[in-house]
């Protein structure tokens, strides 16, 4: 056996991270925690509100006979369960721990030091660490409005650039791009880049311009789209998400894929989810009905709120002292109510707040009205 004396990192007398790994800001996750408040009322992670369906709970509970077991490496009657409700290739899903693993994975698979991804100015945050990781740089394309712009993001893309990550509709803003706007943008991209539409919020757009990507991916190579369990149907802490993509992508992803990443209480819950359409027609109602509520009952409190396809709204606050973005959250913290701060995000007046049962809806209205000295 020979022994490498050659140490590329210097002369350290301790393993090292190799280069850029020190300089990634870790994902900083919606607070859950307020002082005071045992159980605060968290809107800070876009949960699903009203818990998950009560078929996937009962899944989950029936799972804890085999504990003992090693999940399904395949994830196989979940693939089944999926390919029929979305009409789509068996072959061609892959599952993850999350959504989260799966971009962390695609970023794996198609970085090189030196290549680039390009994602929205305001794209979420797991994009940009995935691609560090693997020595990847981050373009942000412009978002004018708020939203993601073609024409910007197809600027940056350029011989380098292997990933396009695309959150429709986009969090923390809320905001999307049609149908239309999404296959130009596939259009305009070499075939050489994988556009990932990551639409982990598309369910609560029901808008007839909106499609979540799936039909651009049935037809195109470079087209890989993301969803997950954790919203619509509320399984976040199970760690569910899935991917459909080319049969050759899907290969090359699950070749690095750990091999037991989805639990069987995951895989078992996440079938009786998708099974449930009484419980997803709950959530979407319930968003669909308090979202316009909270986009108008903030905007009369002088706030901008920013129209919102997802299960949240963000809002903007004065640069005021005394009526800040960073106070309000204080505020609602003080007062038991949890809501995301996006400044990490570079919205250093915006708040994002998912959306609640009426009580809380209504609560962190009048909460607000009272922090901004609008109380009736
Ligand atoms: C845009 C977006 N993508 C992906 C995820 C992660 O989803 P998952 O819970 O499936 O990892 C989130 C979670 O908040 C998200 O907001």
């Amino acid at each position: 056996m020979t022994t490498e004396t050659h140490n590329p990192r210097g002369d350290a007398d301790r393993p090292i991270a190799k280069p850029g790994i020190l300089d990634i800001t870790p994902y900083r996750p919606g607070k859950s925690t307020a002082e005071g408040f045992e159980h605060p009322v968290k809107l800070s992670s876009n949960e699903n509100i009203l818990g998950c369906s009560p078929l996937a709970k009962a899944a989950f509970v029936a799972a804890a006979e085999r504990l003992n077991l090693y999940p399904d490496g395949r994830s196989n009657a979940l693939r089944e369960a999926v390919a029929k409700y979305y009409d789509l290739d068996p072959e061609r899903l892959v599952f993850g721990d999350g959504t989260d693993e799966i971009l962390h994975l695609i970023s794996q698979v198609y970085l090189e030091p030196g290549d680039n991804i390009v994602q929205g100015q305001y794209g979420f945050g797991a994009y940009a660490i995935g691609a560090r990781a693997c020595g990847g740089e981050v373009r942000f394309a412009p978002e004018p409005q708020l939203r993601i712009d073609v024409d910007e993001v197809l600027k940056c893309v350029d011989a380098r650039t292997r990933l396009v990550f695309i959150t429709n509709p986009a969090n923390p803003t809320g905001t999307w791009i049609s149908s239309a706007e999404l296959r130009r943008l596939h259009a305009g991209l070499p075939p050489s880049v994988m556009l990932v539409v990551d639409a982990a919020y598309a369910e609560f757009n029901t808008d007839p311009a909106f499609d979540d990507g799936l039909e651009l991916a049935r037809a195109a190579d470079n087209v890989i789209v993301t969803h997950t369990f954790s919203k619509l149907h509320g399984l976040a802490a199970l760690r569910v998400g899935w991917a459909y993509c080319s049969a050759e992508a899907a290969d090359a992803i699950d070749r690095i894929r750990p091999p037991f990443n989805t639990s069987i209480a995951g895989q078992e819950a996440a079938i009786a989810a998708l099974g449930d359409e009484v419980f997803q027609a709950q959530s979407l109602t319930l968003v669909e009905k308090w979202r316009p509520w909270l986009t108008q009952q903030l905007g009369g409190l002088g706030l901008e709120v920013t129209p919102s396809a997802a299960n949240y709204v963000m809002a903007r606050f004065p640069a005021t002292p005394g009526q800040t973005s960073g106070e309000a959250e204080a505020f609602l913290a003080s007062r038991g109510y949890l809501v995301r701060n996006v400044a990490n995000y570079g919205l250093p007046y915006h708040l994002r707040i998912t959306i609640g049962l009426e009580e809380h809806n209504r609560a962190v209205v009048d909460l607000l009205a009272e922090f901004l000295g609008r109380a009736g």
